[in-house]
């Protein structure tokens, strides 16, 4: 597996960030091609490295890149939510989390996340059974509804979904190809930038990885692996994650817990703040990178220092 391909994103400002320290442990939770645990690695002379990867391509694809740092770290194949199971709490000085999917795996076509992919799969993890080709034939209409408005925001939910629902009573879909120019023909674009079934991939896979749920928990796994002032780093490249990424750290800065849904200023319960918020606003790409990667158009980095 040498041809690899993803460039890494906003990669200088969170090596500055994370600060890779000699002697001790980052974890790297989305090691994908391995740039940023390169750099992590290079950074220092003794520093360690844990990188996980629910994509067995890209945890091959790291060990070759990464083979000249051998003994300084180890890849673990699972999802970054279980970082707990494998490291002590309070033994990481540094953590990052650079969301979504690699280059390699939207351009691999067999793996379907791309519009042009020749199956229906968006699996991160293809030991797992849910593909995308399951849920869109067989999910009911109400669930394809819900699925694109709570992960995708997207206000032609009903529209898109009882096209859908009506279409695969006679030819079920089998291709991400199939599917994207369907969802186009349904909701033309009109002189729109993005493809109109941008939301509706996005929904099918954030629904078959249980991406939201993933990121709940590693965050809070990243908390309780980190020491008091170690940091964790987070890379989103979509507004839903962003927003899940800023609201936790906003809730670890404050000095109190919420017990419902609604912050009421009356029934708040006092505690310490468990962590400094270190960008105010996002670490956004300059126009530089932009240029020379226009994949990173969309990349917000936020960082969070442990108290
Ligand atoms: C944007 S890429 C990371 C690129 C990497 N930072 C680099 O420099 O090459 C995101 C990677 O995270 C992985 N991933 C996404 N969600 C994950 C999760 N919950 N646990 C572990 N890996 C995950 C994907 O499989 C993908 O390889």
């Amino acid at each position: 597996m040498t041809n690899f391909s993803h460039q890494s994103v906003l990669l200088c400002p969170t090596l500055d960030w994370l600060q890779p320290k000699e002697g001790h442990l980052t974890i790297d939770g989305t090691v994908g091609g391995g740039g940023h645990s390169e750099a992590i690695l290079k950074a220092t002379t003794s520093g360690r490295l844990l990188g996980f990867d629910r994509d067995g391509d890209a945890i091959n694809a790291a060990a070759e890149r990464l083979r000249p740092f051998s003994g300084r770290y180890q890849l673990i194949r699972a999802d970054f939510a279980e970082m707990e199971h494998h490291v002590p709490s309070g033994s990481v000085t540094g953590v990052l989390l650079d969301l979504g999917i690699s280059s390699h795996q939207l351009d691999t076509p067999t793996r379907g996340f791309g519009f042009e992919s020749e199956v229906l799969d968006m699996r991160l993890d293809t030991r797992e059974t849910v593909t995308a080709a399951h849920l869109v034939n067989e999910l009911s209409l109400e669930e394809l509804i819900d699925i694109m408005r709570r992960h995708g925001d997207e206000p032609e939910a009903r529209r898109i979904a009882r096209a859908v629902v009506r279409r695969r009573q006679s030819i079920p879909f089998q291709s991400a190809r199939d599917l994207a120019s369907f969802v186009e023909s349904v909701c033309p674009r009109r002189g729109r930038k993005s493809h109109p079934a941008t939301r509706l991939f996005q929904s099918l896979r954030y629904e078959v990885n249980r991406e939201p749920e993933s990121l709940q928990r590693g965050l809070k796994a990243a908390m309780n692996v980190l020491q008091p002032g170690g940091r964790l780093c987070v890379i989103t490249f979509e507004s839903s994650t962003d927003r899940l990424t800023r609201d936790f750290m906003r809730a670890e800065a404050r000095d109190y817990d919420v017990p419902g849904e609604v912050d009421d200023p009356m029934v708040r319960i006092p505690r310490a703040p468990r962590g400094r918020i270190m960008t105010r606003k996002p670490v956004l790409p300059d126009e530089t990178e932009i240029k020379a990667n226009p994949r990173s158009r969309s990349a917000h980095l936020r960082v969070l220092e442990k108290l």
